[in-house]
């Protein structure tokens, strides 16, 4: 008897249960398709690759999420900014993403009066190791292009000089160059390219440098530095420039010889700098080590997106430690 009502009383809850639950369950998949649901206009704004095609095959190992690139050095700055080093990427597969969007690159180097005798070298060395395969253009700032066409370059890719004015030091020179990527930006860059690359014409280029180095605003650690505290960097100290930065800011230092970005970033550092530096000369104070330390006042508040390792600018006077494990780069080579 007991038993029988028990039954009952089991079946009944069950029946309430079970009813329950599948109240519950609609609820739930009611709200989960709400969440899912897409949204009604889509509006997607996306670069397609100009060739519609598919990219080809890509085989090469898995990357391994519990191995690090290098444990011997920093590949990713505290805004996560990727800091690029021999054995932290793979140049195959970047340039697969490179040659699928055709980015048009720029290479601007400065020759002026007796520096344009390195220009020669300076070519030679990035018609082999510079941008394998990329469309580049390269763009020569000068006061002697007299002196440039007598060269008589071979080279495979465009090469466009340009008239910059005669400057009476070489510290104009330096100081003019910021003024003179402010205004092609405006006028050339932003028609021809997508990318602008900045190196000087004291470099050698030793390995290939490729697309590794492309990025929105990118500045290069400079190898005299890199293991330096903040207290021994020689950024401007002295609130009189407009490149002043205080004694607790700062994170590299950073050189000024080689520095890529889009035209757009390209533009913006180069009048800030352009303007930091018109200022001081207004107020009779020449910075530290003149546009570099406007460079790196600029990069200071305005962080580079990507940073390279000092690999990309070696010089051969300085003690070469371990973690160097290629010089791509050498400059600072003046034999005339
Ligand atoms: C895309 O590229 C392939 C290989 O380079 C070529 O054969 C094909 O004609 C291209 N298609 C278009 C639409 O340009
Ligand atoms: C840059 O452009 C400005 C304004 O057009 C001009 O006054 C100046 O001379 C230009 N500077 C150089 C170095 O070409």
């Amino acid at each position: 008897m007991l038993n029988k009502k028990a039954r009952v009383y089991f079946s009944c809850f069950m029946l309430i249960l079970g009813t329950l639950i599948g109240f519950l369950l609609s609820k739930w998949s009611e709200i989960g398709s709400l969440g899912w649901r897409e949204p009604d206009v889509i509006t997607l704004t996306v670069r397609m690759p100009e060739n519609g095609s598919l990219p080809s095959r890509m085989i090469y190992g898995k990357p391994d999420i519990a191995k690090a690139p290098r444990r011997d050095v920093m590949v990713l700055s505290p805004w996560l900014a990727p800091i690029v080093w021999a054995g932290t990427f793979n140049r195959d597969l970047l340039m697969e993403e490179f040659q699928h969007k055709k980015y048009r690159i720029g290479l601007t180097v400065t020759a002026i009066g007796k520096y344009v005798k390195l220009l020669k070298k300076f070519l030679e060395s990035t018609e082999r190791y510079f941008m394998k395969g990329g469309m580049v253009t390269y763009y020569v700032f000068t006061d002697r292009p007299d002196k440039v066409k007598a060269l008589s370059l071979e080279v495979n890719r465009p090469l466009k000089i340009i008239t910059v004015p005669k400057y009476p030091t070489w510290g104009h020179v330096v100081l003019g160059r910021m003024e003179i990527l402010k205004n092609q930006s405006e006028v050339l860059f932003q028609q021809e390219v997508d990318y602008v690359v900045s190196l000087d014409v004291d470099m050698v280029l030793f390995s290939h440098i490729g697309v590794e180095i492309l990025g929105e605003l990118v500045s290069v650690i400079h190898p005299g530095y890199y293991h330096s505290p903040r207290k021994d960097l020689p950024y401007e100290r002295r609130p009189a420039s407009q490149a002043f930065i205080p004694e607790d800011e700062g994170d590299f230092y950073y050189q000024a010889n080689f520095f890529v970005g889009t035209v757009q970033r390209i533009y913006q550092l180069a009048t800030a700098c352009y303007e930091g530096i018109v200022k001081d000369k207004a107020n009779d104070i020449q910075a530290v080590v003149y546009e570099e330390s406007h460079f790196n006042k600029y990069l200071v508040y305005n962080k580079p997106t990507k940073l390279l390792s000092p690999e990309y600018i070696w010089m051969n006077n300085l003690w070469r430690l371990k973690d160097i494990r290629i010089k791509r780069i050498v400059h600072g080579e003046k034999k005339f």
